[in-house]
């Protein structure tokens, strides 16, 4: 849960370092699981940046999340490799079925979907990544069946 304190807290260990923003926003992001719009008037005070600043690098870095992530996190692999096993297709289906594109969570805050640039898994794309498992050779019924065998 989102708690002033703790990010100030944050804050404060990295603001003397060199180039402090992008350490603070990723410290609150691990700490709160996004960087809570709540945080950005603190960051900016703290840094001696405007509010519009903050918003600005969060927005920039895809990494940022802005909103509470959904239960899963769902990575496919947009590099390379992957795209020449087809990535784009399963992308589009994927989106399709859970109705969502990326950096969008369902609406019943299961699942959260976000591109990834390579799992170390090029030989057996398309990867994923379901959590903090690697999936490859992926197709929309294995998602699926991850979802439903291991996922509440
Ligand atoms: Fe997809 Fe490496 S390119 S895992």
């Amino acid at each position: 849960p989102w708690s002033a304190a703790r990010a100030a807290e944050l804050i404060e260990q990295y603001r003397s370092q060199a180039g402090p923003c992008l350490p603070i926003l990723h410290a609150l992001q691990e700490e709160f699981g996004h960087v809570p719009s709540e945080a950005v008037p603190m960051v900016a005070e703290a840094l001696n940046l405007s509010r519009a600043e903050v918003h600005g690098v969060v927005s920039f870095y895809h990494e940022f999340r802005r909103t509470p992530p959904g239960r899963h996190v769902l990575k496919l692999c947009r590099a390379e490799a992957c795209q020449s096993v087809g990535t784009d297709r399963l992308a589009a289906e994927v989106k399709a079925h859970f109705g969502i594109g990326f950096h969008e969570t369902t609406a019943d805050g299961k699942l959260t979907l976000e591109p990834v640039f390579c799992l170390g898994n090029c030989a057996c794309g398309p990867a994923a990544m379901l959590d903090d498992r690697v999936l490859g050779r992926v197709d929309l019924k294995k998602i699926e069946q991850h979802l439903a065998r291991h996922v509440a």
